[in-house]
C-alpha cells in the first residue's frame, strides 16, 4: 500500500506527525508530560507557565459535555523552573514547545529569556490569550503589542510563536497580522478557548464551574467553525513563512483535515485529549490516513491551505 506522509514542518522544526497536544491539556505535571513524551504525538506542548508556581482558581473549574468544555483554570502550573528542570533530565525524541504565559510584559521577558537558555526546547509558544486571568496582555492597543514584540525580538534567539485568541472581525485579523508580519515570528497557534461562555446545570439552576461567576473559556467541537475561520483569515494575511498551528474543536481525523485545508501546518488537541487520553493521537493519525487514502492524497502538502469557495457545478 502507498505510504501517506502526515509529517509536517513548523519552519525548521520537523514533526513526524502533524498532531500534538494543546497547552493545558494534561501537560502540567511530570507524570502527564512523561505520558505525552511516550505517546505518538508529533510534539509536546507544556502547560503555560509563569515565573512562580500557581494553584489556579477554585474548583470546580473545568466541565465537559458532549460538544465541548468550559474552564476557568486560572493558569495552575508548577512554575518555569520545574518545566526547564524536568526537560533537562529527559531524553527528548520529539520537538518540545514550552508555553509561557507571564502575567505582565516584564514577566514574559523574564520567561522568554530563561527559555532561551534551555537546549531541550525547540520553540516557545507565547500565550497572549488566556481568557481566565484578570491581567490583559494583548489587549487592543496595537502600538503596545508592536512595542512588546520589538523588545522580545531584541534578545530572543529561539523559534517563537504566539497563541492567539479568536477574532471575530476580518479587520482585527488584518491589523494583528500587519504587526506580526514585521517580526521574525515562526508560527501562530489559533485559537485559544472562546472567552466568556456559560454552561448551565438545568437541574440545579446553577453554573457548572465556580470561578468568575461561572464564566469560562469554551473549547471542543462547538468552537471548530471559529477556529477554522481564524486559521483561514490568518492564512490570507500572514507572511507565508509564518506557520499556523490550528487548534479548536478537533475530535476526528476529518477535523484535522479541515484545519489543514484552511491553512494549518499542524494541529493541537485540547478538550478531546482530556476526554480520551493520549490514545487519541493514534486514533486521529489512523483516521487522517484513511481519509487521505480515500481522497487519493499522498501528503498533507497536497491540500494544505487549498480550501475552495463553494460554487454550483
Ligand atoms: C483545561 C484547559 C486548560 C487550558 N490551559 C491552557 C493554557 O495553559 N495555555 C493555553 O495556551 N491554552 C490553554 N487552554 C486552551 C487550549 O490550549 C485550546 O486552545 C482550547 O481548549 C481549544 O482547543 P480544543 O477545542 O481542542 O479544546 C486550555 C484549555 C483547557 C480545556
Amino acid at each position: 500500500m502507498k505510504k501517506i506522509d502526515i509529517s509536517s514542518c513548523i519552519n525548521e522544526i520537523y514533526l513526524s506527525l502533524c498532531i500534538m497536544n494543546a497547552s493545558g491539556a494534561i501537560c502540567t505535571t511530570d507524570k502527564e508530560l512523561n505520558n505525552l513524551l511516550k505517546s505518538s504525538s508529533g510534539a509536546v506542548v507544556t502547560k503555560s507557565c509563569t515565573r512562580n508556581f500557581r494553584n489556579g482558581n477554585k474548583k470546580p473549574r473545568y466541565f465537559e459535555w458532549k460538544m465541548g468544555s468550559i474552564n476557568s483554570m486560572g493558569l495552575p502550573n508548577l512554575g518555569i523552573d520545574f518545566y526547564l528542570k524536568f526537560l533537562e533530565n529527559q531524553e527528548i525524541k520529539k520537538p518540545i514547545f514550552l508555553s509561557v504565559s507571564g502575567l505582565s510584559m516584564e514577566e514574559n521577558f523574564f520567561l522568554i529569556k530563561k527559555a532561551n537558555l534551555s537546549k531541550k526546547i525547540s520553540a516557545i509558544e507565547l500565550n497572549l490569550s488566556c481568557p481566565n486571568i484578570k491581567e490583559e496582555i494583548l489587549g487592543n492597543d496595537l502600538c503596545k503589542i508592536s512595542n512588546f514584540l520589538g523588545k522580545i525580538f531584541k534578545f530572543n534567539k529561539k523559534p517563537l510563536g504566539i497563541k492567539l485568541p479568536p477574532f471575530f472581525k476580518e479587520k482585527s485579523v488584518e491589523n494583528i497580522s500587519l504587526i506580526l508580519n514585521e517580526f521574525p515570528i515562526t508560527f501562530i497557534t489559533c485559537i485559544n478557548s472562546l472567552p466568556n461562555g456559560i454552561f448551565v446545570d438545568t437541574n440545579n439552576e446553577t453554573t457548572v464551574i465556580q470561578p468568575n461567576n461561572g464564566f469560562g473559556g469554551i473549547g471542543g467541537a462547538v468552537i471548530k467553525p471559529f477556529a477554522l475561520a481564524n486559521i483561514r483569515k490568518f492564512y490570507s494575511f500572514l507572511r507565508r513563512d509564518i506557520s499556523i498551528i490550528g487548534c479548536g474543536g478537533i475530535s476526528s481525523g476529518k477535523d484535522v483535515f479541515e484545519h489543514i485545508l484552511c491553512g494549518a501546518s499542524a494541529v493541537q488537541i485540547g478538550t478531546q485529549l482530556i476526554k480520551e487520553g493520549v490514545s487519541v493521537f493514534d486514533r486521529l493519525r489512523k483516521e487522517l490516513i484513511l481519509l487521505l487514502r480515500e481522497k487519493n492524497y499522498s501528503s498533507i502538502r497536497n491540500f494544505q491551505g487549498k480550501l475552495k469557495i463553494f460554487k454550483k457545478f
